[in-house]
C-alpha cells in the first residue's frame, strides 16, 4: 500500500513512516516544516502542505491507498485544535472523497470527556472527536484508536490491550500506558486487517509481552454502530443536536455524498 502519513514528522508520526516501511508499504509523509525531512528515512516521499491551509493540499497525489493521521496541535489551544486536530482531517477528507482509501486514525484516550480544566480551556477533547465523527462518516473503511500515554509504560509492560467506551477520565498515566512503537504498529496494522475495519478503541498496554498478532484482539471489538456518529460504546455527552451549525453542515457535507454515491 502507498500510505499518506498526515503529522509524519512528530512524536508518533516518525514511528509511522518507520513501520510502514518495516510492513513493507510505501509511506508518502505530508510535511509542513521543510528543515524537518531530515528526521525521515533518508528516500521517504514527502508532499509538502499545510493541513490547516486547504490551497495547499489539491495536488496530493491520487494514488493513495490508505491515510494515518497522527496529527497535533499541542500548546496551540482551541484555535490550534479546531485547524489542525479537526480541520486539518476535514481538509484531506474533502481531496479524498472520490477516492477509496482506508483511514487510520489517532486521537486520545478521554477524548470524549468533557469537563476537566484541559478540554475547557483547549476543547482538544471536542475536536478530536468530531474529527472522528468526519472519518465514520466519511465513507471510507476506518480505525480510530484512542491511546494512553506515551511511552509511559514500564519496561515490562507490553501486553496490548485494546477498550471500548472510553470511560478512563483521569486525565493522567493512570488511564492507561503505551509505547509510541506499538500505537504505530496498531494503526499500520489495522490497515491491512478486516478484523479492524469500522472500530474505534482505546489502546494501552498492560504487564506482559507483546502479542505477535493483533488479530484477535481486532476480532473482540465491537463494530461502531453506522447510525451513530459516535464510537459504539461512547458516552452520549456531545448530542449532534447542540453541535455548532457550521460543524453539523460540514458533517452532513459528507453524510450526502455518502446518500449519493
Ligand atoms: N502525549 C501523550 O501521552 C498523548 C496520549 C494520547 C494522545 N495524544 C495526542 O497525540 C497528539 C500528539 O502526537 P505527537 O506526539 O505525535 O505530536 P507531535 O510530535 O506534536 O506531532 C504532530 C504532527 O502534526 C504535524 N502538524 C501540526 N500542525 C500541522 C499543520 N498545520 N500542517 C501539517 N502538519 C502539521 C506536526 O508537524 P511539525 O513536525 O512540523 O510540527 C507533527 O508532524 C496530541 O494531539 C495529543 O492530544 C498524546
Amino acid at each position: 500500500m502507498k500510505i499518506l502519513v498526515a503529522g509524519a514528522t512528530g512524536s508518533i508520526g516518525l514511528h509511522v513512516v518507520n513501520t510502514v516501511i518495516e510492513m513493507g508499504h510505501q509511506p508518502v509523509a505530508l510535511v509542513r516544516n521543510k528543515r524537518k525531512v531530515k528526521l525521515l528515512p533518508r528516500g521517504t516521499d514527502v508532499f509538502y502542505g499545510d493541513v490547516s491551509l486547504p490551497e495547499t493540499l489539491t495536488d496530493l497525489p491520487k494514488d493513495i491507498d490508505a491515510i494515518i493521521f497522527t496529527l497535533g496541535s499541542d500548546g496551540r489551544g482551541r484555535i490550534g485544535a479546531r485547524a489542525i486536530d479537526y480541520g486539518g482531517v476535514r481538509n484531506i477528507l474533502r481531496i479524498f472523497r472520490d477516492t477509496p482509501v482506508r483511514i487510520g486514525l489517532m486521537t486520545t484516550i478521554g477524548v470524549t470527556e468533557r469537563l476537566s480544566n484541559w478540554n475547557q480551556r483547549t476543547e482538544v477533547h471536542d475536536w478530536k472527536r468530531r474529527a472522528e465523527r468526519l472519518v465514520r462518516a466519511s465513507s471510507h473503511p476506518y480505525t480510530i484508536v484512542r491511546p494512553g500515554w506515551f511511552d509511559y509504560n514500564n519496561d515490562d509492560e507490553y501486553r496490548i490491550v485494546m477498550l471500548q467506551g472510553d470511560r478512563r477520565h483521569a486525565g493522567t498515566p493512570e488511564d492507561g500506558v503505551i509505547s509510541r512503537k506499538q500505537i504505530a504498529q496498531v494503526l499500520v496494522s489495522a490497515l491491512s486487517n478486516d478484523a479492524a475495519t469500522n472500530k474505534t478503541f482505546e489502546l494501552v498496554a498492560e504487564r506482559g509481552e507483546a502479542q505477535p498478532d493483533f488479530t484477535p484482539l481486532f476480532m473482540d471489538l465491537q463494530a461502531d454502530n453506522p447510525q451513530k456518529n459516535d464510537g459504539v460504546l461512547d458516552l452520549n455527552n456531545m448530542p449532534f443536536s447542540e453541535e455548532p451549525e457550521c460543524i453539523i453542515n460540514e458533517l452532513n457535507l459528507f453524510s450526502i455524498h455518502v446518500k449519493s454515491i
